[in-house]
């Protein structure tokens, strides 16, 4: 069997890790030389993976039996859409059924129009004067979001990011004035955030255990949101500050959507994943992203026994499968470029990897370039370091004293997975659901 993978993050890593296991030999298409992914593919070709008519061409001469794709991007630029209609077997939603990630209004109506439970009172506006009157209108916190695609970059809360409507209303002018055709205005929901994976064909639907992404830049969940700085996950025991009501909750939220999805518009076929908000009011569906999370999807596929190709063989041949998971807590953190979040300043990093693997953890090369042996930085994430057990302060001391191993210039979040910010964690749960419905 040949699997071919699109993508070349941290994710597409763990994706890449997760196929090989089944003994699929593995070739790759992406936009950066990912020295991870070079070392288990057959062959590696670096280019535009957004380009659908090169993709194909390479698809072809490649002629694998399976194809996965990691991003949104190809997504978006039809890439499933054009190997599909070439008899590719491909694991990933077609441009149609990603809309649900593509367009956050469309999503939304989606939801409202089908009676999805979970859904957040937004309204869409392509226009600041409306806009701006709404906002003036309600009398709630709220959230603005673009419509498009801002690699979990584009959301800002009220009481977080800005305090005033007046602030709010100088972004939302910004925005509409920067490239963003479309945003949104929606309620803001308090609570702990957390993501929810699963794999899907049609109404079947294999969710994988909750991880919850550390989105903001600094310590202390402070700073600018990005695509996620780490996460954590308790494998199938699920997140301790998530009470297992709100967990089921957002697994029959996600089930509802998709079946309704497949009654109404298309088949959804391959990863979905939902971002949920658990409130006193049970829990709420942030966003829907058409694939694995990056890092979410490395925390679990490192925990999955199951091969992903074996997976993505019986889902879309309608065979049975069931999941294995080790019963282990998976503590992730991310190497970035400095500035990562505002201004990312790339440079050159040194890993020893033979002293990381040492102490135990795992390494997932992202968004880096290896020339010859040098190391390059590009503006997004670098390289993920797992650390897995069953005690906490064991996971997190492997951490510790990373600079002898790693050199160069770069940022890291120390404080993700710690045993002081879960207790902050459910301390604050805690409290919002107190006043649960
Ligand atoms: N970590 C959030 C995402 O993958 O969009």
């Amino acid at each position: 069997m040949r699997a071919l993978l699109i993508g070349g993050g941290g994710r597409e890593h763990a994706i890449g890790l997760s196929i090989v296991k089944s003994g699929t030999e593995l070739v790759v298409i992406a936009l950066n030389n990912n020295p991870g992914l070079m070392r288990i593919a057959k062959e590696m070709i670096v280019g535009n993976e957004n380009d659908r008519e090169w993709v194909l061409e390479n698809a072809k001469r490649l002629n694998p039996d399976y194809v996965f794709i990691g991003p949104e991007s190809p997504l978006a630029h039809g890439v499933s859409d054009i190997l599909i209609e070439n008899k590719f077997n491909v694991f990933a939603p077609t441009s149609t059924a990603a809309r649900l990630e593509t367009s956050k209004a469309f999503c939304r109506q989606f939801m409202t129009e089908n009676k999805v439970r979970g859904n957040i009172e937004s309204a869409a506006f392509s226009d600041s004067k409306s806009a701006q009157s709404f906002v003036n209108e309600i009398d709630y916190d709220f959230v603005i979001k673009p419509d498009g695609l801002t690699g979990g970059k584009g959301v800002v809360v009220q009481g977080v990011h800005f305090q005033t409507k007046e602030e709010g209303i100088k972004i939302i002018r910004d925005y509409l004035s920067s490239g963003h055709d479309t945003l949104l205005v929606e309620k803001k929901v308090v609570g702990e955030e957390f993501s929810l994976q699963a794999f899907v064909n049609g109404n079947k639907i294999l969710f994988l255990p909750a991880v919850q992404d550390y989105k903001r830049a600094y310590e202390g969940d402070k700073g600018p949101n990005t695509g996620g700085m780490g996460s954590i996950c308790f494998s199938e025991k699920g997140l301790p500050f998530i009470d297992p009501e709100t967990l089921e909750g957002a697994k029959g939220i996600l089930k509802e959507l998709i079946t309704e999805f497949a009654k109404k518009v298309a088949n959804y076929v391959g990863p979905i994943y939902g971002g949920f908000i658990a409130s006193p009011e049970g829990p709420k569906l942030l966003e829907i992203n058409a694939r694995l999370g990056d890092p979410e999807a490395i925390n679990v596929l490192s925990l999955m026994e199951t091969s992903i190709m074996d997976v993505a063989i019986a889902m879309l041949n309608n065979q049975d499968i069931s999941l294995e998971f080790r019963d282990r807590i998976s503590i992730l953190r991310y190497l970035v470029p400095c500035g990562y979040g505002t201004r990312p300043i790339p440079s050159i990093i040194d890993l020893d990897e033979e002293k990381i693997l040492l102490r135990g953890l795992k390494i997932y090369y992202a968004s880096v370039n290896l020339s010859g042996k040098q190391l390059s930085q590009t503006t997004s994430r670098s390289v993920a370091l797992v650390s897995e057990g069953t005690d906490l302060s064991h996971i997190n001391a492997r951490f510790e004293g990373l600079p002898s191993v790693i050199r160069g210039e770069y940022s890291m979040r120390n404080d993700i997975g710690t045993e002081t910010m879960i207790e902050k964690k459910k301390k604050a749960m805690k409290t919002i659901m107190t006043g649960r419905a």
